[in-house]
């Protein structure tokens, strides 16, 4: 038995692995914005677009005079714009999930993000998961099957702000 696991140890010092436990999917992951930021920039206007079904059928959408759908700054009326942007919008959803287990992120008020609390991984899978039924949903370009589905995405943000987000005051915001 001492054997074995002196054998499996030179291996894993063979291969360069160290022994503590390290996920290898996110050894290299790099982080740069705080959870705020991360939000804005990511998580925000790509639901933005999911959520805009509810209210436009991507079919509908015509371009926009005078703008070059080249240079637009709003996915759904760009060249990859109407539900190509809405798949591609739920796919940023569930992309997106992965940046928010990185470890080493902190939120706008110093406090590191709880990434390793049992009840932050269950809302970034319930993201993921919504993100991907978005996605398949948003490939059958039913308008109203989509509608329901920005619901589910909703839910999955709101249940993780409710929980880490909405404290007050700010400063115990991700405690
Ligand atoms: C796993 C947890 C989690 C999930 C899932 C999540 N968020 Fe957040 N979100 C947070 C936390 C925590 C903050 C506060 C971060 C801070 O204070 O730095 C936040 C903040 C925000 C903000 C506020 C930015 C600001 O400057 O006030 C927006 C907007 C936001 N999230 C959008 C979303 C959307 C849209 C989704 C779903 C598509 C989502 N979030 C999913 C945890 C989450």
């Amino acid at each position: 038995m001492r054997h074995t696991i002196l054998r499996l140890t030179l291996l894993l010092a063979i291969c360069g692995l160290p022994l503590a436990a390290q996920n290898p999917s996110t050894k290299d992951a790099q982080v740069h914005a705080d959870m705020n930021q991360l939000m804005r920039g990511a998580l925000y206007p790509a639901s933005n677009v999911v959520f805009s079904v509810q209210n436009d059928n991507p079919s509908d959408l015509k371009p926009v005079p005078g703008l070059d759908p080249s240079l637009s700054t709003d996915p759904l009326t760009s060249t990859f714009g109407g539900w190509v942007a809405v798949e591609n919008a739920a796919l940023t959803l569930a992309e997106s999930a992965n940046l928010l287990i990185i470890p080493g992120r902190a939120c706008a008020n110093g406090v590191a993000a709880p990434t390793m609390d049992p009840a932050w991984v269950a809302f970034v899978q319930q993201l993921r998961d919504a993100g991907m039924l978005a996605y398949r949903v948003a490939r059958t370009r039913d308008q109203e099957k989509m509608s329901d589905v920005a619901e589910t995405v909703s839910q999955a943000c709101a249940g993780c702000h409710r929980k880490w987000r909405d404290r007050r005051p700010a400063a115990n915001r991700c405690k």
